[in-house]
């Protein structure tokens, strides 16, 4: 362990052991939703208890810790961060922070929500959406809002907000839709990512029920014209512009084609324990070490160093078999 970079280069930021610099956290604050969707909460699954989710003061010392340690930028997810009856002292919290923040979401109450949001310079907005079909939209949430998440996704355009739409795309589930979601983000001028179909703790996921990252781009090139983006590293979409267009695509290939090599992520859950990888089952207790009033640094640099060179150290997720999580998506926050 001696000749590890993250254990000896520099104590202000998080660098593991493949040399890889740590400097964005998502921070789950709730497990929460007020969604069921099939791929991540089929049986809408309860959520934990509120003496172990962290309070808004606990949130922000965890914050202060990793901005600390370089984080610059920060993502709130939930399950749905909009569910948490004190959202709007977080997005608060947050604003404190001279960094780059942003928020996943499913879009249902960004209404009452987009001015906390702006105040606090939460200006990177991802909204999940996977379909704009209203029976399927119920078929795969639970719900009949639809039409409020559209007009949701409009207002986030219109407020100037940074606006991603992320689709979880589910062979014979929405894998016909793809022309049209196109088609919004050439409408909508924005940014809409097609993601492979993960597989978490009892999400029904199917080896042959995910869409490959080449399957989705051959189907929408023989429809659209694309032109590859130059690569972001540490991103885990590959962009594509349409010819003449303002919006474009991405598609995130976790499963096929994982970005593990430049992966600059750490995760939070809400009832905080770290997540070094998202399929990693290695897990660091934060919240024990603020409530012992322990070094938290010490613990998130710890935290990496078991962190493997890809998903988790598992095998490339090649059938069936290869399911084995201890979380599901909701309680990780993606
Ligand atoms: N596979 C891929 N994406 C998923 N998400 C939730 N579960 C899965 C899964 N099994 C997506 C959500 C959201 C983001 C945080 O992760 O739709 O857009
Ligand atoms: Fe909720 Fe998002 Fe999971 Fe759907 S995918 S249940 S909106 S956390």
């Amino acid at each position: 362990m001696e000749n590890m970079p993250g254990r000896k280069i520099n104590n202000k930021t998080l660098v593991d052991r493949f040399g890889r610099t740590h400097n964005y956290l998502r921070f789950s604050i709730t497990d929460d939703c007020n969604f069921a969707c099939t791929y991540c909460r089929p049986d809408g699954n309860s959520c934990t208890k509120s003496n172990n989710i962290l309070s808004v003061d606990e949130f922000e010392e965890i914050c202060t810790v990793f901005i600390n340690l370089g984080i610059k930028k920060i993502r709130i997810t939930g399950g749905e961060p909009l569910v948490r009856r004190d959202f709007n002292e977080i997005a608060n919290v947050l604003g404190k922070f001279n960094i780059e923040k942003a928020i996943t979401t499913n879009g249902l109450l960004f209404d009452c929500y987009f001015e906390t949001l702006k105040k606090n310079n939460i200006n990177r907005i991802n909204i999940s959406l996977d379909t704009l079909k209203d029976e399927r939209f119920f078929e795969i949430t639970g719900n009949r809002y639809l039409s409020r998440v559209k007009e949701n996704i409009q207002l986030a355009v219109d407020k100037g907000f940074l606006v991603k739409l992320n689709v979880v795309v589910i062979k014979g589930t929405n894998d016909d839709e793809l022309t049209d979601f196109v088609n919004l983000a050439i409408k909508l001028q924005i940014t809409v990512r097609f993601i492979e179909f993960m597989p978490f703790k009892e999400n029904n996921w199917k080896f042959g029920s995910m869409v490959r990252h080449d399957d989705i781009l051959q189907n929408i090139s023989s429809k659209f014209n694309l032109i590859p983006d130059t690569l972001l590293q540490s991103e885990p979409a590959k962009y594509y512009s349409i010819k003449g267009q303002k919006g474009r695509i991405g598609i995130i290939s976790t499963v096929s084609q994982p970005f593990c090599d430049n992966c600059n992520r750490i995760r939070v859950t809400a009832d905080g324990k770290i997540k070094s990888c998202l399929f990693g089952h290695s897990e660091t207790d934060l919240r024990e070490a603020l409530r012992n009033k322990q070094d938290m640094s010490e613990f998130i640099k710890n935290s990496l160093v078991s962190k493997a060179l890809k998903h988790g150290g598992k095998k490339p997720f090649e059938s069936n078999n290869d399911v084995n999580f201890n979380r599901s998506m909701y309680s990780i926050g993606g």
